[in-house]
């Protein structure tokens, strides 16, 4: 068996001290990955012992339970080497490792198309003997064009079925759940279309701002941010046919068709199907909060959206006339993310002489992840009476050994599962449907919206008649009117 490498490039950076080492401490200390031989790759000249020392202080403060005995062991087995991100520094990877490796980029986005080149002409894209992988973060490109020069210029020296495009909500519980709970259970699928089904609105609201990183986000915004994979991703897997097998090719053709089946925007409809704000100063819980252009880092004038909304309709026969709204947003009343589907009403009034609320399916990703159905029941008592009642099934069992989104997507990775992982057409169709609101948003401004509000007025106006967005303040109550 050769050995398993695992190669962080970028590995004095954020993302590998906040994500990746955490998962990865977490994974060795439920006895996985025992065997993964971890080097660390970044341009800072510091020595072993240095590299260690800075993960064990992260991990300290990033893993809730740390253990300082497994902390310790776990990081002397660390490695580290100092290098650019030229073919020739490259090559002493190539000298350190042998075996199969899975390359991570744990870089600025920039810098993806560089190094994942400067991997292969180093020699590291093929192996002897085992396999070699690229893992490349989000967002994969700004826009269609660029996400096409990046494709050249990652498959100059990979594969496609050698590059794992990460989207770690694709190895959350609930969107994993999504899949399993709408094709296992016989009683959805004959539900699952547009006669039965009124709305979806998948919200992803945030209560955090841009933290410490005003760089990245100012240039992103909500809409690449979080819309263009996490929300249109989850939009995919809560619109895509049943697939006939769970083979990733199939998964993704699956997503695919969706996007491709998706009404594109237009010069109208990118005005009264997609919204945009950015968070004024306010108050969240007890907190009061900066504005988006006083936060460290942001410049005062910028137009960048913390708040993006838009609505898809599918022109395919099962959704035909069911709007999808997406939205999500920094500073926002809550962090209520979920998936919910709603059901049309049923046409007779009830025993009471109410008219029976429709039902919602709700996949709840944060705050606890759950799955819910709202639905209607007889009050008990002497009174042939009704109310709301919520079905909860609720995913944090007793005991239960739990895996982050990045300990599920690393396992993965490892074990050569691509299911979870983004093939290019998905994200080429992502931009395409984007492209027209990115265009449209490059002039004029965001609505504001004050810190820990509901987001903008204008998100209101992708409704159609007769619907109404889901609270983010508290959607519970609103599960129970
Ligand atoms: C990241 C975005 O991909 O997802 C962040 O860059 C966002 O801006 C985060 O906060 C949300 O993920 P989660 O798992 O915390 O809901």
């Amino acid at each position: 068996m050769p050995d398993t490498n695992l190669v962080i490039l970028g590995a004095t950076g954020d993302l590998t001290q906040r994500l990746l080492m955490p998962a990865l401490y977490r994974l060795y200390r439920l006895g996985y990955a025992r065997d993964l031989k971890i080097t660390g790759y970044a341009v800072e000249d510091w020595s072993e012992q240095y590299f260690r020392d800075h993960i064990r202080k992260a991990l300290h403060t990033f893993v809730p339970d740390y253990r300082a005995d497994e902390g310790q062991a776990f990081c002397a087995g660390l490695d580290y080497i100092t290098g650019s991100l030229e073919a020739g520094q490259m090559k002493e990877i190539g000298h350190r490792i042998k075996g199969s490796a899975l390359f991570y980029l744990a870089l600025p986005p920039p810098l993806f198309g560089t190094a994942a080149m400067a991997l292969g002409e180093a020699g590291l894209a093929q192996a002897s003997e085992g396999w070699r992988r690229l893992v490349v973060e989000k967002p994969f490109g700004t826009d269609l064009a660029s996400a096409e020069i990046l494709r050249k210029q990652i498959h100059s020296q990979w594969a496609e079925e050698n590059i794992l495009r990460i989207d770690h909500f694709l190895g959350k519980e609930t969107t994993q759940n999504l899949m399993v709970f709408r094709f296992a259970n016989r009683f959805l699928e004959p539900l699952w279309n547009s006669a039965h089904i009124a709305q979806v609105q998948i919200s992803c609201p945030e209560t955090l701002g841009v933290e410490h990183r005003a760089a990245y986000y100012d240039r992103a915004g909500a809409l690449r941010d979080m819309l263009q994979n996490h929300l249109m991703q989850l939009f995919c897997l809560t619109a895509m046919e049943p697939p006939s097998s769970w083979d990733a090719e199939v998964l993704r053709d699956h997503k695919v068709e969706v996007l491709r089946a998706a009404v594109p925007f237009n010069e109208h409809t990118v005005c009264s199907w997609a919204a945009r704000g950015q968070y004024t100063g306010g108050r969240i819980g007890s907190e009061e909060v900066p504005a988006y252009r006083q936060e460290p880092g942001i410049p005062g004038d910028s137009n960048t959206e913390t708040f993006a909304a838009l609505r898809f309709e599918i022109n395919n026969w099962r959704w035909q006339g069911v709007p999808f709204y997406l939205r999500s947003g920094k500073r926002m009343a809550s962090n209520c993310s979920e998936i919910a589907v709603q059901f049309r009403q049923v046409p007779d009034a009830l025993p009471d002489g109410k008219i029976a609320p429709s039902n919602w399916m709700i996949f709840r990703l944060q705050p606890q992840e759950s799955l819910n159905l709202v639905a209607t029941a007889k009050k008990p008592g002497m009174e042939f009476a009704t109310h709301t009642v919520v079905l909860t099934a609720s995913y944090a069992q007793e005991n239960a050994k739990e895996f982050s989104a990045y300990e599920q997507l690393l396992m993965d990775a490892i074990d050569g599962n691509c299911s979870h992982f983004l093939r290019f057409d998905e994200v080429e169709w992502a931009w395409r449907l984007l492209d027209p609101v990115l265009r449209a948003w490059s002039k004029g401004s965001p609505e504001e919206y004050a810190a820990g509000s509901e987001g903008p007025a204008s998100q209101n106006h992708l409704l159609i008649p007769g619907h109404e967005w889901r609270p983010v303040t508290d959607p519970h109550k609103r599960d129970l009117l």
